[in-house]
């Protein structure tokens, strides 16, 4: 049975692109067939404590002497990594907040990587590697090319470093720019380009969820 595992980390509950987006992913996946089901975690209607304590970096044998974290925050720790080993793909909303990650969803971060649990360390394990990971990035303004953003997004490298380099997942990112157009006048000039970053960030996630959910 192909699980999907929804994230999404938007604090907008009603016109958020990402969680559009996301959404759309989810309802592509779960069109699949009856056996396409759905986790689902929402790290703004329900946040995660920030990470308590810095032994959680590590895996317990990693640990040094003093270094004993709360067993609640460990049993969460084990919640979320095992959420992820048990989906087939993942798929993560991902908004810009001030050029950065949602802190709910860096919290999620923070949990996750941990050096010789899910990222090698004095063993080879991988547990994550090859696993899908979709990151559906929204943010107000353009960071392509040419623009005075270029070079100053660090919603996606991030991500991109934590789950692809490190924990060896093999991510997709698709954008949706420009969100912003309609709502502050000096990006309104852009409203055609940012309707056609939408359509095509939303033909992206039905491909991607099809194509992923039926690969053998
Ligand atoms: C706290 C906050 C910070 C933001 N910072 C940025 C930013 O640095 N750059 C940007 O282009 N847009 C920024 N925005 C706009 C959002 O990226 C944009 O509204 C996006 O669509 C949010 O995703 P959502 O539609 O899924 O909620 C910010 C919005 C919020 C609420």
């Amino acid at each position: 049975m192909p699980q999907l595992l929804h994230i999404d980390s938007s604090a907008e509950m009603n016109t958020s692109v990402s969680r559009a987006l996301t959404g759309l992913f989810a309802e592509t996946w779960r069109d699949l067939g009856e056996g396409h089901t759905v986790v689902r975690r929402d790290l703004h209607r329900d946040p995660l404590p920030h990470l308590p304590d810095a032994g959680l970096h590590y895996a317990a044998r990693l640990r040094l002497d003093g270094e004993t974290p709360d067993a609640a925050a460990e049993a969460l720790q084990a919640e979320l990594i095992a959420e992820v080993a048990a989906s087939d793909v993942v798929v993560i909303g991902a908004p810009m907040y001030n050029w950065s990650l949602p802190s709910t969803l860096k919290a999620w971060i923070d949990y996750i990587h941990v050096l010789g649990t899910t990222v090698p360390f004095d063993t080879p394990e991988r547990p994550f590697a090859g696993k899908p990971v979709v990151i559906v990035s929204s943010r107000g303004n353009t960071y392509a090319p040419g623009t005075p953003g270029e070079g100053t997004d660090h919603t996606v490298p991030p991500l991109q470093q934590v789950l692809g380099v490190s924990l060896g997942m093999s991510v997709e990112v698709v954008v949706a720019e420009l969100t912003l157009a309609h709502r502050l006048a000096p990006l309104t000039a852009l409203s055609g380009q940012a309707e056609e970053s939408r359509s095509a960030a939303e033909k992206s996630v039905r491909t991607l969820a099809a194509g992923l959910g039926t690969r053998s």
